[in-house]
């Protein structure tokens, strides 16, 4: 008796005492978005990361520009602002991400260094490109 009440106990106590640490972009990614993207194609709901980073890398010179224009996108997904149009076609927009800003920064800059120019991944094609003719 007393060890079933005891066991419950410990039970209920053991997870989530967890305090408010620094997550990491992989570990914010795998929380809030990984449901609809995937990293590598193929894809989910969405188009997987390292494409999407390598266009991000071709249209912004500069980590800080692309990571700038990331934040603002996740915080409101829009056709005009969007460096892949087609996926809106082919997905749907992205709904937008309520995240605290330290959060977003985080994993923007995670998604900007998937793309390892070493990796050859996600180079050059999109999934979501051409497929809609
Ligand atoms: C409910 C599904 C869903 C979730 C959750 C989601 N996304 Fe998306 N995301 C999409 C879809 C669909 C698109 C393609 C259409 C678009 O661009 O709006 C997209 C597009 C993007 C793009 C391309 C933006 C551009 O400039 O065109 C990036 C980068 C991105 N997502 C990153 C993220 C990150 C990082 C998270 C987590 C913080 C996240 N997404 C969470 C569905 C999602």
């Amino acid at each position: 008796m007393s060890v079933c009440i005891l066991s419950g106990l410990v039970s209920g106590f053991s997870p989530s005492i967890m305090s408010a640490k620094t997550l990491s972009g992989q570990e914010i990614f795998t929380k809030n978005c990984s449901v609809c993207h995937s990293v590598a194609p193929p894809p989910k709901n969405a188009p997987p990361i390292t494409p999407l980073a390598f266009r991000y890398h071709q249209r912004f010179k500069t980590k800080k520009e692309g990571v700038n224009h990331l934040v603002a996108y996740l915080k409101s997904p829009n056709k005009n602002t969007s460096i892949d149009p087609q996926a809106i076609t082919r997905f749907g927009l992205m709904p937008a991400m309520v995240l605290p800003d330290a959060e977003l920064r985080t994993v923007a800059e995670w998604v900007w260094d998937q793309d390892n120019p070493n990796m050859g991944v996600g180079r050059g094609i999109g999934r979501g490109r051409g497929m809609n003719q």
